[in-house]
């Protein structure tokens, strides 16, 4: 297991539009699985897509067991690694909330996302993943995701006012941490 350097936003490889897995239960698949849960770890990140270490494959990881110092007060999702991800909205509601991406270091903006969203895909058994999910959970699967399609938050940032950098955003917050 390795720690990967996080790619920053800049890179072109971040804004490719990554190729599905075909093939599942490999060593590779679980190398790199396992690869991505110990640099999301390192990173305290609450995600983290296959595009952001330089794989250009449809796979992103998410999720935690325990409280994520980054997001302490945000409810537990059950950590998942999903590939070849569908989203469906459901219904139109949006909300606006506050994101960071670990290619995006040091600052934080407010980006609308669906509210409510059912996301489809497999596990990296090829079992299939169903889930309808709402609020943080359902933000996070939309940011990742969007790291597939080679979107970053900040093109979906519509109030630049509500976009900055975290020590000044969010003075009390550990300044030592990195988004
Ligand atoms: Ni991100």
């Amino acid at each position: 297991m390795a720690v990967h350097e996080i790619l920053k936003m800049g890179d072109p490889r971040l804004l490719r539009i990554a190729e599905p897995v075909t093939a599942f239960d490999t060593d590779e698949l679980h190398l790199l699985v396992a690869d991505m849960f110990d640099t999301m770890r390192v990173a305290d990140g609450a995600g983290l897509a296959a595009p952001q270490i330089g794989v250009d494959l449809q796979l992103v990881i998410f999720g935690t067991d325990e409280i994520n110092p980054r997001y302490p007060d945000a409810p537990l999702i059950p950590r998942t690694v999903l590939l070849n991800p569908v989203i469906t909205p459901l219904g139109d509601e949006v909300e606006n909330g506050w994101e960071g991406c670990l290619s995006v270091p040091g600052l934080r903006g407010v980006v609308p996302r669906f509210a409510k969203i059912r996301y489809t895909g497999v596990d990296l058994y090829g079992d299939p993943i169903d889930r309808t999910v709402e609020g943080f959970h359902a933000r996070v699967v939309q940011h990742e995701c969007d790291h597939l399609i080679g979107m970053l938050y900040p093109m979906r940032v519509q109030d630049f006012t509500q976009f900055g950098y975290t020590e000044v955003l969010f003075p009390g917050l550990d300044a030592g941490q990195d988004d």
